[in-house]
């Protein structure tokens, strides 16, 4: 199907930008002191979709509207996969998952000891923002960035209240909601926090370096309100499938331990609704966020494959 194809050479493509982009960015294992270095790039290299920068890749070149993937996109890929990359470095520590495979390898604290592999997520973080900072931007648009950026890794802090908490403040109600029996109302709270407001900062942020390098953005704040919009419907559709997926799939299909879920009493989606249920809620949110990029038309084919791609997806 063309379909396909044009979202496996998107896939393709955008890892190995990615990757030699990481490249360039990360110290060398040569560079001291070795071992978090060595735990850096052990995590980072270890393989993962790489799904974050290609959607910020392809928000960016949607709006910047030349058909081009403008200049930083790829840096700000990067950065936003160093913080993706550090914030499961931390899921997978004994004090909050406690796994000890993350694609298809051993975790940072099992490779490298607890004491350094939190060191290595505080690290990965750290340099996301220093590279952010580096942008070939206006320095208004690195602010922005850096804006949007912070209040998605983070608590939720100083967000409107129209913008959902967090990665860390998913993460917080995430460990504390264990063997609690989940409502609707908290598994959705968890999900937009723990992982649709970092999906959806690679979009919009993709965007906001876009629009940069747009002619005219005169329709600036319609762009990125739909950006949100798209993200925050597929962001939660994806930690959905991540959730059916666990149920469903093995270890080795995942390259992360599967079943922990049930066996943590965590509270994901199938726990509320069941696994039809759930596959359904996906197909609807990916049907809602395919709606906000309308305007877009075919130039919002690109995202709206690598969505389609994410739903459909096995491991
Ligand atoms: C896993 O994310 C963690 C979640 C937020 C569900 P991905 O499924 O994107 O993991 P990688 O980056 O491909 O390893
Ligand atoms: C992870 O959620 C969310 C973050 C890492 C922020 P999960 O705990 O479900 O992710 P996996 O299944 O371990 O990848
Ligand atoms: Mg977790
Ligand atoms: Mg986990
Ligand atoms: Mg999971």
């Amino acid at each position: 199907m063309a379909m396909n194809s044009d979202v496996q050479s998107l896939l393709s493509s955008g890892v190995a930008v990615t990757d030699a982009t990481l490249e360039r960015l990360l110290p060398s294992a040569t560079t001291e002191p070795h071992s978090i270095h060595r735990a850096m790039r052990h995590s980072v290299f270890a393989g993962g979709k790489r799904l974050r920068p290609i959607l910020c890749m392809q928000a960016a070149r949607m709006v910047a509207g030349s058909g081009e993937v403008p200049a930083g996109a790829a840096e700000l890929g990067a950065a936003i996969e160093m913080a993706h990359t550090y914030s499961l470095i931390h899921d997978d520590l004994p004090a909050l998952d406690n796994d000890d495979l993350r694609r298809g390898k051993p975790t940072c604290h099992v490779a490298f000891g607890e004491a350094i592999a939190i060191l290595a997520g505080d690290a990965l973080q750290n340099l996301a923002f220093q590279v952010i900072a580096d942008l070939p931007a206006p320095p208004a648009t690195v602010v922005a960035i850096l804006h949007h950026f912070a209040l998605a890794i983070g608590t939720g802090v100083g967000a409107p209240s129209a913008i959902p908490p967090g990665m860390i403040g998913g993460q917080v109600v995430d460990i504390e909601s264990e063997g609690v029996p989940p409502t609707p109302e908290l598994v959705e709270r968890i999900h937009r926090a723990k992982t649709g407001a970092l999906l959806t900062s690679s979009i919009v942020c993709g965007g906001l370096l876009g629009l940069a390098h747009a002619p005219q953005a005169a329709q600036a704040q319609d762009s990125i309100a739909r950006l949100r919009s798209f993200g925050n419907n597929f962001g939660l559709a994806f930690q959905i499938i991540d959730d059916i997926l666990d149920m469903t799939q093995t270890s080795a299909e995942l390259g992360k331990t599967a079943g922990k879920d049930l066996t943590a009493v965590k509270a994901t989606w199938p726990a509320v609704y069941g696994i039809d249920r759930s596959r359904t809620d996906a197909a609807t949110l990916i049907a809602d966020a395919f709606a906000a990029l309308e305007p877009f038309g075919e130039a919002g084919e690109p995202l709206k494959s690598l969505a389609r791609f994410c739903v459909d997806r096995t491991h």
